[in-house]
């Protein structure tokens, strides 16, 4: 979907393109690549080259299904215009639409299809159990120390469609998982994912053990080589459970980012309860600037480029250090299947764990030469490097256990090209995306589904007005919810202030939201009491300095300058303390000028850089502290805009741990009923600083 301000920006395109005299050709945007050359002196140039298809003068419908050119032919050769010129303007993006199009017509091939279409079927909790062979002291220790009851359910919940290998339990394959914010919804993804990736690990790992110790026992030892025993293996009876392949996805690269991170702070715990990174990647295009460099490691495109930069040199001693590997393990390979046919008892079911590990081994070194194979391929053609890296894509997504990626990029072309089925899907933010992009992950084979949401924060966004009264923008989540579907709840809030977290409980959640015991131990701390700083304030300033961009979208200098103050008054009240700090609005633009501002005070805090993002970007994410500026002073015809949003507003205000600092014109915001309800709540209680005190205090 196109935002509203994208769509402005796209409205300076369109008049650049009516000002010009001649003709508007319309085309389909198909590829767009740098190209890089050398002048004759021996220069670098580099140009971008863009592959677009046009249609409308060929007589055919926009998709005629073929490349045409007809058009731009006929007018670059029209006597009197030589050499005319043309400018390119783009109009919106497609590639979603036609993805999510691609998802509805593939719902035949859906292993859910039934399910879904008859969500009844998801009114009750078929009864469930514990995976057999899944039994662990030290795991079941884990996810109690790190999970509540609710969650702990919606964990085991999420474990009863793969409990059987058999199938013989009949579990349902969806769970729905919703909480307000802070509840642990996202926390919880991690235990499910983690207890996901294990049982399917360990049944991997089991069977291809028990079916070495069952072909080997009889084996002639002279077969008994790397090839030898892959031929053995390979003749597969079925037996060998396949490794895990999870597909992760959530509406917005940021809210995929914010998975990964957690993934790769917290790890994963065994049952043994050791903890152990799995197999994983992030593909799509996802904003470089933002990755960390941790993220980076997992990151495909980061990977490729890394391999797109070896030098032939560099491919060849990789080559050939990979070729040595293969050697020494084909040598190893050898030895323990010696074993597993020659010995018995613990010594041959060593032997075969062992072996089962060193398969593995193989596979990887295997894979790598395969990557270096596709680099050598392009090696001296630089500009032709777009099959090679779709080539590393696929491998790297090969090998992959969990693959984490946007509702968007999981439609990608890329994912049927795999010819690998993702049983497993997990979805968050699952209330932030239309039912057609949540389609999108599930029709790659998808077994059994995990949707995690609150469909009282921010739902998709949906501009066409012809779509208005359609259900549009329902989510596949508030679909099943509303035929009936059970959904795992949960109400223990564990990260807002108990200040913070009263007005949105009483106002969305009918006062149910309960505070978990680190939110009630939470001993403060420089927050409270001092000066004009606490827990929660809404600071009322005059209106003024509010300013339209050439986009449409908002800005405020005046409360850009006062958030830089608050940032800096947190930064000198913390003393050190490593707090991470964000500013959020509704508005790009204010996005970027605070960001602007905030870099020219050198405003930092002990955590880290103080974080500037839309209040859109920020859902799912929390800060311990959060400065809301809101920038509409004035009152346009239509209200406050969509500042009046509910929905944004409880996203807004429930991303802090510690402190809630709101920006604003209280006269403005009072237009709106929930502004006014939640400033009279921070009035009530002694947080509402009045416009005179707040101007003096947040002086710049
Ligand atoms: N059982 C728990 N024990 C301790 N801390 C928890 C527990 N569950 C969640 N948390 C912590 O509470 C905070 C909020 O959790 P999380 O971000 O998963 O909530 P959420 O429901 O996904 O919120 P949102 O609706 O904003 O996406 C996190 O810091 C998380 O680590
Ligand atoms: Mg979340």
């Amino acid at each position: 979907m196109i935002d509203g301000e994208d769509r402005a920006r796209d409205g300076l395109g369109t008049k650049r393109m009516e000002s010009g005299r001649g003709h508007v050709v319309a085309g389909l945007l198909h590829h767009c690549r740098t190209v890089k050359d050398t002048t004759e002196d021996g220069a670098a140039t580099e140009s971008t080259l863009l592959e677009v298809s046009v249609h409308p003068g060929c007589g055919n419908e926009v998709a005629c299904g073929r490349t045409c050119t007809a058009v731009l032919e006929a007018l670059s050769a029209r006597p009197g215009e030589p050499g005319s010129r043309w400018w390119l303007a783009q109009v919106g993006a497609l590639t979603p639409q036609a993805r999510e199009l691609e998802a509805v017509a593939s719902v035949e091939r859906m292993p859910l299809k039934g399910l879904l279409l008859r969500p009844q079927q998801l009114k009750y909790f078929s009864d469930g159990q514990w995976p057999e062979g899944f039994h662990s002291e030290a795991f079941h220790r884990h996810l109690q120390s790190k999970f509540n009851v609710s969650q702990l359910k919606a964990v085991e919940q999420s474990l009863w469609p793969l409990a059987s290998m058999d199938r013989r339990v009949k579990a349902s394959p969806v769970t729905l998982v919703q909480g307000p914010p802070g509840t642990g919804k996202t926390h919880t993804i991690m235990g499910i994912l983690n207890a996901w990736h294990l049982l399917q690990y360990q049944r991997h790992y089991s069977t291809l053990e028990d079916c070495i110790l069952r072909k080997l026992s009889g084996a002639q030892t002279s077969d008994l080589d790397l090839t030898g025993v892959n031929e053995i293996l390979e003749v597969n009876d079925g037996g060998i459970h396949p490794l895990p392949k999870i597909l992760v996805c959530a509406p917005s690269n940021s809210a995929v980012d914010e998975l990964l991170r957690r993934v790769l702070r917290d790890s994963f715990v065994d049952l043994k309860g050791t903890k152990y990174g799995p197999r994983m990647v992030r593909v799509g295009a996802a904003d470089s600037r933002k990755i960390s460099e941790q993220s980076k490691a997992v990151f495909v495109d980061a990977i490729i480029d890394d391999y797109m930069s070896f030098s032939p040199e560099r491919v060849d001693e990789e080559f050939s250090k990979l070729t040595n590997f293969l050697t020494s393990l084909s040598k190893s390979v050898a030895q323990l299947s010696y074993q597993v046919a020659a010995t018995n008892g613990a010594s041959r079911k060593a032997a075969a764990g062992q072996l089962a590990r060193e398969l593995h081994r193989k596979e990887k070194y295997l894979l790598r030469l395969e990557m270096l194979e596709c680099v050598r391929v392009v090696e001296g053609r630089p500009n032709d490097t777009r099959s090679a890296r779709e080539s590393l894509e696929i491998l790297l997504m090969k090998e992959a256990e969990i693959v984490f990626t946007t509702l968007s990029s999981s439609g990608r072309n890329i994912f049927s090209r795999l010819h690998m089925p993702f049983r497993s899907v997990l979805v968050d933010e699952a209330c932030q995306a239309t039912e057609p992009a949540t389609l999108q992950p599930l029709i790659h084979g998808c077994e059994h589904c995990v949707l995690v949401g609150d469909p009282q924060q921010l739902p998709a966004t949906v501009l066409a007005t012809e779509l208005s009264g359609t259900n549009f923008s329902r989510s596949l989540f508030e679909r099943l919810m509303a035929a009936g579907a059970r959904v795992r709840v949960l109400n223990v809030q564990y990260r807002m202030h108990p200040m913070i977290r009263h007005f949105p409980s009483a106002y969305f959640y009918d006062g149910q939201l309960v505070d978990g015991p680190n939110v009630k131990s939470r001993t403060e701390d420089v927050l409270t009491g001092d000066g004009c700083l606490g827990p929660l304030r809404f600071f009322d300033v005059a209106g003024g300095g509010e300013a339209r961009t050439s986009s449409g979208s908002l800005t405020n200098e005046s409360e850009a300058k006062k958030c830089v103050t608050l940032a800096r008054e947190l930064v000198n009240a913390a003393k050190g303390r490593p707090y991470t700090i964000a500013i959020i609005t509704p508005y790009r633009a204010q996005v970027a000028l605070v960001k602007r501002r905030i870099q020219e005070s050198g405003v930092r805090g002990a955590a880290g850089p103080v974080l500037v993002d839309t209040v859109d970007s920020f859902q799912g994410r929390e800060a311990d502290v959060v400065i809301f500026s809101c920038v509409r002073s004035a009152m346009g015809p239509g209200g406050i805009g969509f500042l009046a949003d509910v929905r944004r507003l409880n996203v807004a205000i429930t991303r802090p741990r510690r402190a809630l600092w709101v920006v604003g014109r209280a006269a403005s915001l009072r237009a709106s009923p929930v502004w006014r309800e939640f400033i009279a709540s921070c009035e009530d209680r002694h947080c509402f600083v009045a416009k005179s005190s707040a101007e003096r205090w947040l002086k710049h």
